[in-house]
């Protein structure tokens, strides 16, 4: 990532860590929506499936976790995930205060 500070040479930035590439992408959509006037769109899909530090970095990011369901091989299952993204377009991207439902099987 190429990253700028004022009266200062620009610099490179490399993430060390997929844990730490996954939260700079993730705190970088929520910086987009947040500056486009959209900071109510919470929510992140992430199939149960997911490396463990998902959840933790959208959490992190300050995102709202749906879980969505997966076969006995981890493939998404495809008719969980269409429901989620009707559901939470229909609230506008908008989760419920306070809550996580990462393992709550939703
Ligand atoms: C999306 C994602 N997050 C995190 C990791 C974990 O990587 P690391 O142990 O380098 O943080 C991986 C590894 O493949 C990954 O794909």
């Amino acid at each position: 990532m190429k990253a700028r500070r004022p009266n200062r040479d620009p610099f490179l930035l490399v993430f060390a860590s997929g844990a730490q590439g996954e939260y700079a992408g993730l705190a970088t959509i929520r910086a987009y929506l947040n500056q486009k006037g959209e900071g109510h769109r919470t929510v992140c899909l992430i199939p149960k499936s997911a490396h463990g530090t998902n959840p933790a970095s959208a959490h992190m990011a300050g995102m709202k976790i749906q879980p969505v369901e997966v076969d006995k091989y981890g493939n998404i299952d495809a008719v969980h995930l269409k429901a989620m993204v009707l559901v939470f377009s229909l609230a506008d991207g908008r989760g419920r205060d306070g809550e996580c439902w990462w393992g709550s099987g939703t």
